[in-house]
């Protein structure tokens, strides 16, 4: 994989956004997801947090506050509870002609839910022509520093038997293949596996994520995760 200097911001998802992640969906799922379903999931889902990354624009790397050179100890801390409220409204009372179409570079998503105590990723993609950077492992940091934030113990998920780039993005941050739901695909009925990571709070798994995320760092460059 090459290294490169481009930097990522990873936000949680606004119904603006919904036509740029309907792009990435067209080229990533045979079964798509109407944009219906993410209007659904973003204002009435309340277990659901969807997010974006969003590529940088050249000269706007100051705009965002860099991290620590190296890593940091802890999970990161989201900023202020305001920015959380105010998150809070937008998604009950924002209407959605309120809403402008974002025009930041959205570059990949991810859906979770977070129930009491397990978190399930529902979905996550890269627009394909930035395959292959850093990208999809960082939506994944994202999936565990939130289900981690919020008490989560474990983070499953299924995955197509015959996704083999996915099954290798999660067996690296520690998954295992717990089961297998036969047919589960209605387009092509082939097999889900389901993925499990170890408690999530348990120190090994810790250690795992930091070792991970701070060579990704090294490799991919400077990332910010906002969830709120
Ligand atoms: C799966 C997906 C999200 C990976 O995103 P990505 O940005 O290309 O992946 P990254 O560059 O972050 O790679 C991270 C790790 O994933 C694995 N991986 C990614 N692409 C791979 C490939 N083509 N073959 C094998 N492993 C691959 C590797 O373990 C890689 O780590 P490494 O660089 O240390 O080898 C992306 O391929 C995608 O959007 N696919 C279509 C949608 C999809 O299948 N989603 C999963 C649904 S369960």
């Amino acid at each position: 994989m090459q290294a490169t200097t481009v930097r990522y911001q990873v936000r949680p998802m606004d119904v603006g956004d919904i036509s740029q992640v309907m792009e990435i969906e067209r080229e990533s799922f045979l079964n798509m997801w109407p944009t219906t379903a993410f209007k659904r999931e973003l204002k009435h889902n309340r277990l659901a947090r969807y997010l974006v990354a969003v590529e940088q624009r050249e000269g706007a790397e100051e705009a965002v506050a860099p991290l620590a050179e190296s890593e940091p100890k802890e999970e990161p801390v989201p900023p202020v509870h305001l920015g959380r409220w105010l998150g809070e409204l937008k998604r009950l009372f924002g209407s959605e002609e309120e809403v402008e179409a974002s025009r930041e570079p959205i570059v990949g998503f991810v859906g979770i839910w977070l129930t009491l105590d397990e978190a399930h990723i529902v979905t996550i993609a890269v627009r394909e022509s930035h395959r292959g950077r850093g990208i999809g492992e960082l939506l994944l940091i994202a999936a565990i520093a939130l289900a981690t934030l919020n008490d989560q113990d474990i983070v499953t998920l299924e995955v197509r038997a015959s996704n083999q780039a996915a099954q290798a993005l999660y067996e690296k941050y520690g998954f295992k293949k717990v089961g297998v739901r036969h047919r589960y695909y209605s387009d092509n009925h082939e097999d889900a596996v389901i993925m499990t990571t170890d408690s999530i709070h348990a120190a090994p798994y810790r250690e795992l994520c930091q070792r991970l995320r701070q060579e990704h760092r090294e490799r991919c460059g400077d990332y910010e995760l906002n969830f709120y």
